[in-house]
């Protein structure tokens, strides 16, 4: 089955063969795609409990159940439900060249080049990095601007400035230059231009983002909807939540295995700063009143006493539950370590958002408890909780923890594919503002009727 964007084409490029598209061609081809999706739909749902292949990703069961995605562990292929997204993969994106757009290369490494790709890909927000190099392998890269759905602008700004390559003046200028010297930028408002934000700051870390970027693609693990600044960079109709960078230690060479139920020390546990926050400062609290269920330490960051990357995962894998309050923004690492310990991560973050909801049911993964009510009356009620159901939330935790590695796209399910499935959805036939309109023969026009490739697009644009 195609989807409807394949059968039809964007704009520019089709992609089957060179016979000219006529109108009737196209709506007669509309018309057998959406015939065909309403009967694969059918049957979807008639044989869908028949399937060999396992859920990876959990609906949201009863009727429901059949518009999962569903991983053959056999090394096969994911498939993707219907509702998530269609069958295919079949999208173009270009990928910026460092060379190719002055002031790029300064914010992949600093004003004199400095930073090291290999010195910002280690850590939380190292998918900075990951993406950018996942998306240089993609069989779905495009080298040619012209045919391209989307736009990749590569960037490591939160490690740049971390290490002090930029500051945040030279960070906001060096993208407004950056933008100004891309026409397929301005040609869309920036709506088919993708960015990765990998911390919680999100966008904010390119201080005019709501300028000049604000309709474009950003990706980004924060929904930080209550920060400290009065706009939230993050919109849910465009932007997509990506997981967190969980080390490659954990995700691919397991170097911490797991520990059976019965031999976990402490019913729960929470391992980082508090740094003042409120949530954070009553878990520790509650450690000295139930020190025997809940381990709670002050980690150290510096010093003799500063836990190894390694001494961190045998902690967090001695308690049945793992859990995930709120920090300096609403998203946290530790939720998706949880799924590499196996330990069920009970988020205490009220405003996160979490990826690749239209496929994964995370009451069937996790749990999520008002932070307010952080106190005895969540380890009693964590301690309500059977083995039983621990283990089946932990063992669906195990299918779907792959949509968190960015792991190449051969991989079926990875947080690769899995954002290349919403990129997909994000394409639009169309990029343009209130103030564009078109006409019976194709013509892009604004206002006044003159012919788009004569007038300046209205948005405020570098
Ligand atoms: C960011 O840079 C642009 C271009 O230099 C400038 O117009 C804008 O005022 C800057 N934004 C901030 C917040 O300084
Ligand atoms: C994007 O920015 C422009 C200019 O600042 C503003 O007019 C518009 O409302 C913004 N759009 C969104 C979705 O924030
Ligand atoms: C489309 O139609 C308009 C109005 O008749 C005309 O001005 C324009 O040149 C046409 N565009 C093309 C591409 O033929």
């Amino acid at each position: 089955m195609n989807k409807p964007r394949a059968a039809l084409g964007p704009p520019h490029h089709h992609h089957y063969g060179s016979t000219p598209c006529t109108r009737t061609h196209q709506i007669g081809a509309l018309l057998v795609v959406v015939t065909t999706f309403f009967l694969t739909r059918l049957f979807d749902h008639s044989f869908a409990p028949c399937s060999s292949s396992t859920i990876a990703a959990i609906g949201r069961g009863g009727a429901y159940e059949s518009a999962v995605a569903r991983f053959d562990g056999g090394g096969g292929s994911l498939a993707w439900p219907h509702r998530g997204y269609g069958t295919r993969l079949s999208l173009r994106i270009y990928v910026y060249e460092e060379d190719e757009v002055d002031g790029l290369k300064a914010l992949l490494s600093g004003r004199d080049g400095r930073i090291s790709p290999e010195s910002c890909v280690k850590g939380q927000w190292g998918s900075q990095v990951k993406i950018h190099r996942l998306f240089l392998e993609s069989k779905f890269r495009t080298r040619k601007k012209e045919e391209a759905d989307l736009f990749f602008v590569p960037a490591y700004v939160k490690c740049v400035r971390m290490m002090g390559g930029l500051n945040d003046k030279e960070i906001n200028q060096t993208y407004v230059k950056v933008l100004s010297q891309m026409p397929y930028f301005r040609l869309s408002g920036g709506r088919n231009h993708i960015f990765v934000f990998p911390s919680g700051a999100g966008a904010h870390l390119f201080q005019s983002w709501a300028t000049y970027i604000n309709r474009s693609i950003i990706l980004t693990p924060e929904g930080d909807r209550t920060d400290k600044r009065d706009s939230s960079a993050f919109n849910t109709w465009k932007d997509i939540i990506i997981p967190g960078n969980v080390d490659d230690k954990m995700t691919s060479d397991a170097v911490v295995r797991p520990l059976p139920l019965r031999k976990r020390k402490y019913l729960a546990n929470y391992l980082g700063r508090a740094q003042n926050k409120v949530g954070r400062l009553r878990l520790m609290e509650l450690a000295k009143q139930y020190p025997e269920k809940l381990e709670c330490p002050e980690l150290k960051f510096k010093g003799p006493d500063k836990l190894g990357r390694l001494e961190y995962f045998e902690h967090l894998r001695n308690a049945k539950f793992c859990l995930a309050p709120r920090g300096e923004s609403s998203w946290t690492l530790r939720f998706y370590e949880a799924f590499f310990v196996e330990c069920v991560p009970v988020l205490l973050s009220d405003q996160v958002e979490l990826p690749f909801q239209n496929v994964i049911d995370y009451k069937k993964i996790s749990i999520k408890w008002p932070s307010s009510r952080i106190g005895p009356e969540l380890l009693e009620y964590l301690e309500s909780i059977p083995d039983e159901s621990i283990e089946e939330m932990i063992a669906n935790g195990r299918q779907v923890r792959c949509l968190w590695v960015y792991a190449p796209e051969s991989n079926p399910c990875s947080a690769t594919n899995a954002i290349l499935w919403e990129l997909q959805r994000k394409v639009r036939y169309f990029h343009q503002s209130t103030e564009t309109f078109w006409l019976h023969n194709g013509s892009v026009v604004n206002r006044d009727l003159i012919e788009f490739s004569k007038w300046r697009p209205p948005m405020p644009l570098p």
